[in-house]
């Protein structure tokens, strides 16, 4: 049996016609499975919003196929589309509540448009707010709820036909880094607990690092890079996906830092950057056994994707056996570059 595939384009394109016309997606091919989370990032204008609205044909392709489940959309008819629609959920940038609704009224907004009976939408709304954390807020109103709360509304109402497929176009954005984590958890939750698809758009990659499976970079509308999350993280392939890589693993030592190591006398400075398998620290710790050198760390950011640990170490080594500990840390898999003889 091949992998279970929830969403495929083939060879999507789009165009905006018009005065100018824009070509939004070229060619695109891509594969979301059942139960991931999945990431799109790309910088402003790329075609992230595009792409997630040929989900559910919110644009309609000019070319291609877009598959979800199995079902071709742009064969169903308009009624048939409705229906699928359903088992799609979407939430935005800036969460799209009724302001003249209750929390509770919000989220039971979609249950009253699909005919659900007064009695059973009591009882859908309550399990919703208990799940994303808000049954003290069902009287509430969008306006006396922070950010974080709006969003967590947003989630409720986008699953309460109990669908599928959660889309996020930009759902953290307007919210703290703080309140990001939050809802990113929230949205982790759903996907391991309801076995719900996410596929989440973004232009911050800490996002996608944060609870992302898979991850397609896009570029001009054209994806320029997939894959499993912490392969294109750290082994990016294309300088969009480099750049972006440098948002969340901080390989250069930051200026002031730079500036106190110019001081420093004596001794030789390396930086090291290890990638998976073994963190700096036991290393060094052989090192300074084995040889005879004294190491010290001036600077150090080490990092975790999924089981993946990675970073880097400013370490200043004195001693005879510099060299030697030095071909030890490159034998051991590290990367060494000599910052500077002072
Ligand atoms: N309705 C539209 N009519 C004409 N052009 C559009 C329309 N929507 C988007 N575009 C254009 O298509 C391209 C892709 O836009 P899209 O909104 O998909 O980008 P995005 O990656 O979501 O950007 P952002 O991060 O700013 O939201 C852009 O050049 C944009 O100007
Ligand atoms: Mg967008």
């Amino acid at each position: 049996m091949g992998v279970i595939f929830l969403i495929r384009f083939e060879n999507v394109t789009k165009i905006y016609k018009g005065e100018n016309e824009v070509v939004a997606l070229k060619n695109i091919d891509l594969t979301i499975n059942d139960g991931e989370i999945f990431g799109i990032i790309g910088l402003s204008g790329a075609g992230k919003s595009t792409l997630v609205r040929c989900i559910n044909l919110l644009e309609t392709p000019d070319e291609g196929r877009v598959l979800v489940d199995g079902v071709d959309m742009m064969n169903l008819t308009r009624r048939e589309l409705r229906q699928h629609r359903k088992s799609i959920g979407m939430i935005f940038q800036h969460f799209n509540l009724l302001s003249s609704r209750t929390v509770a009224e919000n989220v039971a907004f979609p249950l009253e448009l699909s005919g659900v009976p007064k009695r059973q939408r009591i009882k859908k709304v309550r399990d919703l707010l208990e799940l994303v954390g808000l049954s003290d807020k069902a009287r509430a109103y969008p306006s006396q709820l922070s950010g974080g709360q709006k969003q967590r509304v947003g989630i409720a109402r986008a699953l309460a036909n109990d669908q599928k497929i959660l889309l996020c176009d930009e759902a953290t954005s307007a919210l703290d880094p703080q309140t990001t984590m939050s809802i990113l958890e929230l949205l982790k939750k759903i996907n391991r607990e309801r076995g719900i698809t996410v596929v989440i758009i973004t232009h911050e990659m800490h996002v996608i690092k944060e609870i992302c499976d898979r991850v397609a970079v896009i570029e001009d509308g054209r994806i320029i890079e997939t894959g499993i999350v912490e392969d294109v993280l750290l082994n990016p392939t294309t300088e969009t996906a480099r750049t972006f890589l440098k948002t969340v693993i901080k390989s250069e030592v930051p200026p002031e830092v730079a500036a106190r190591l110019k001081e420093s006398n004596g001794g030789e400075l390396l930086q090291v950057t290890f990638l998976g398998g073994s963190t700096g620290e036991p290393i060094i710790n052989e090192v300074v056994k084995n040889f005879d050198v004294v190491v010290n760390i001036l600077y150090g950011n080490i990092d975790q994707i999924h089981d993946i640990t990675f970073g880097m170490l400013v370490l200043k080594l004195t001693g005879p056996q510099r060299k030697q500990a030095k071909a030890f840390l490159e034998e051991k898999g590290l990367k060494v570059k000599v910052i500077d003889d002072v």
